[in-house]
């Protein structure tokens, strides 16, 4: 018996510390919501259930401003906070709240104002990590906005159930059962991610089934978004663009025919007057062969335009994704997705926005960020990062992937100059978007602890914290997390969050050192795979993204290969040009190396280098394990036995990594290990 991770961040157990408990009882000796509806319920539900638990005592509500209570409510539900006469609520809008310790009606009392239910909800969950995490409660003076207007949660998500990428169980989404038969799990799930602020979710998979949109499965999708409501989340769908032949009876899906455009209009209208606040579509179109408008010859900003027009009328967006690679064009598959958009900016209506991977391929353990950032003045740019770990070792490595999205948001584009980071792009600006977007793709599943691996739900969390606030450092994210899903025990909170930070890092090394990418198995994309030769198209092999070869490895993208440096701005593109100039950690991403070439930071030769990359990353995962363990009788025996078995088969298969790419690198530079290695079995 233990703690099986189901409660994720919001365990709210007794806090360990009598001196805080008795602090916090006297701080909150009252609790006034303020207001009547399906989301003021969601605030007492949290505050009863979550202090009853922290603080070890039944909170007393009551209906007025009391001393010492804590008061939360908007202008509108308060004469107390409407008199209060609140000035930073102004430009706080929507979504943001206050927390602030103040006297009200002449009374000393904690507040949360915010101006509308929702952005109290949001406070509400800021107080509570206050307190799970044991910070003060007094002279509290909070702020808080979010910087991104659409934060959501992709689920790739299959109407029977299967999660594609998804290693968690299956989706939590019972189709079947809907709309008359809910889970608490809906709840929770809806509970955890108003916590961190995501405010939408897209339902189903981007390979999407048309079977969606008909009216017996928009049933189901109506009974969702009246349960996630109250929580501040709204609904989207994915699309498939052939829909109105494929249950709309029409002969073709072509964007520019008058049929097909009443077809979108209607269905739209029919999903409004179910949903009034359905949050739009999310399309993958002629990507991966899915289809799309090029199969009519139209663009991609006719397609999208196409729904944004049915959308606009009702508030709805479009998230078009710029995912697309076609080996059909000869063009080198990381510069695609940039050749294609880039000339469509100031097509698209003002209702869309254009959703991007954080790298120009497709979710490595490292990339550097894809130049569609920036390049796009006129045209929204939506960040899409995987939290869910497809060639990162599935549920079963140890990998916070707080740090990859920090590096992906604080790069610098150079757009307009220095300090045009990628987070300035996605959070608008930069270049003044009316809109803007970012999207996580879910680990989510039926698993007791919803992620598959306890530590991974951090991956979940530090989306939704960053989405809110990318200034967040990841390392204060994963603090947090620790101390409200594991202990607030000093040891484990140091070793925990040492372990997270460089565990991406780790795995880098063990997996892809250097700016090497995608060389895992084929298909399913877990382990090793350098040596696939034939997937029957080019950009489909291993061996294409690493070249190795008896004269060096690596994948020249520079003016003197594909040259896909050029799509980056300067001083990007020339520094990205040269070997000499180029990060280390991207240096085979953009150059083909020969072996004997000397890495500047050890000195040591490229061949060399990649063994004590390699060597060094199995070695920290062995580390990460023993670190772990010394926590033994500090943490839950349950959550403790987890992690430590994942970290067994981590361990097991960094050293699979490491032997299997060594040898088989091996057998190109034709050089023994350095010295000190033992040749691997
Ligand atoms: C990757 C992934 C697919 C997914 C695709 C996408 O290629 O392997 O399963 O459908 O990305 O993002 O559309």
């Amino acid at each position: 018996d233990g703690e099986d991770g189901y409660r994720l961040w919001l365990k709210y157990d007794l806090l360990s510390d009598q001196q805080s408990i008795k602090t916090y009882r006297k701080q909150i000796s009252s609790i006034y919501v303020a207001g009547d509806s399906a989301t003021t319920t969601v605030i007492r539900d949290e505050l009863s259930h979550a202090l009853s638990g922290l603080l070890g005592k039944q909170p007393k509500f009551v209906e007025a401003v009391g001393k010492h209570a804590l008061v939360v409510g908007t202008p509108s539900s308060s004469a107390d906070i409407r008199n209060a006469d609140l000035s930073e609520l102004k430009g706080l809008g929507k979504e943001g709240f206050v927390i602030k310790s103040l006297e009200l009606s002449g009374k000393p009392v904690t507040l949360i104002a915010a101006n509308t239910d929702v952005g109290a909800l949001y406070g509400t969950f800021h107080l509570l990590r206050l307190i799970q995490t044991e910070q003060p409660l007094r002279e509290l003076e909070i702020v808080e906005k979010p910087k991104i207007d659409v934060r959501v949660l992709n689920h790739w998500d299959d109407m029977d159930r299967h999660v594609e990428r998804g290693f968690a169980g299956e989706s939590i989404w019972d189709w079947h059962k809907l709309p008359d038969y809910t889970y608490p799990r809906y709840y929770d799930y809806a509970r955890a991610n108003a916590s961190i602020g995501i405010n939408g979710t897209v339902l189903n998979n981007v390979n999407a089934n048309a079977i969606t949109l008909t009216p017996h499965y928009l049933d189901k999708v109506e009974a969702l978004a009246d349960l996630f409501r109250p929580y501040g989340i709204k609904v989207y769908l994915s699309i498939k663009f052939s829909s109105p032949q494929l249950i709309g009876g029409l002969k073709t899906s072509d964007p520019l025919d008058p049929t097909v455009k009443q077809w979108w209009k209607d269905k739209v209208e029919e999903i409004y007057a179910r949903i009034p606040d359905f949050g739009g579509f999310l399309v993958k179109a002629n990507s991966e062969g899915q289809p799309g408008p090029g199969d009519f010859g139209r663009t991609h900003a006719e397609g999208a335009n196409l729904l944004a027009d049915a959308l606009a009328p009702h508030g709805g967006v479009v998230m078009w994704r710029a995912f697309v690679y076609a080996n059909e064009k000869n063009e080198e598959r990381s510069k695609q997705a940039y050749s294609e958009f880039k000339p469509l900016d100031g097509k698209f209506h003002d209702n869309v926005l254009i959703q991007v991977k954080n790298g120009p391929i497709d979710f490595q353990p490292r990339e550097p960020f894809s130049p569609l950032f920036g390049a796009t003045p006129k045209t929204p740019m939506m960040m899409e990062f995987q939290i869910t770990m497809e060639y990162l070792g599935f549920s079963t490595h140890l990998v916070y992937l707080g740090t990859m999205y920090e590096e992906a948001l604080q790069s610098d584009t150079y757009a307009k100059g220095k300090g045009s980071t990628v987070a300035k792009v996605v959070d608008g600006s930069l270049f003044n978007n009316h809109i803007s977007g970012i999207a996580g793709v879910s680990n989510i599943g039926t698993d007791r602890n919803w992620t598959g691996h306890i530590i991974l739900q951090s991956n979940w969390y530090v989306f939704g914290r960053l989405a809110w606030d990318h200034e967040l450092t990841t390392a204060d994210i994963a603090d947090e997390w620790v101390r409200m899903t594991l202990s607030n025990d000093e040891k484990v909170v140091s070793t925990v969050t040492d372990m997270m930070m460089r565990s991406r890092e780790i795995t880098v090394n063990y997996m892809t050192p250097l700016g090497l990418h995608h060389i895992m198995g084929v298909g399913h994309h877990y382990g090793p795979g350098p040596w696939v030769k034939d997937l029957g198209r080019e950009d489909w092999t291993s061996v294409y993204y690493h070249k190795a070869g008896k004269d060096g490895i690596g994948f020249d993208r520079s003016p003197t290969g594909v040259n896909s440096v050029e799509q980056y701005f300067s001083p990007l593109k020339e520094e990205y040009a040269k070997a000499e100039t180029t990060p280390e950690e991207l240096l085979l991403w953009f150059h083909h190396l020969p072996w004997d070439y000397t890495v500047k930071s050890t000195g040591r030769d490229l061949w060399d280098e990649l063994v004590h990359r390699y060597y060094q990353g199995a070695a920290d995962v062995t580390a990460m394990h023993n670190q772990w363990q010394s926590l033994q009788d500090e943490l839950d025996p349950l959550q403790y036995h987890q992690v430590d078995m994942a970290l067994t088969i981590q361990e097991k298969e960094a050293r699979w990594w490491r032997d299997a790419c060594v040898t088989y690198f091996q057998t190109f530079s034709q050089r023994p290990l350095p010295k000190g290695f033992e040749k691997p079995e």
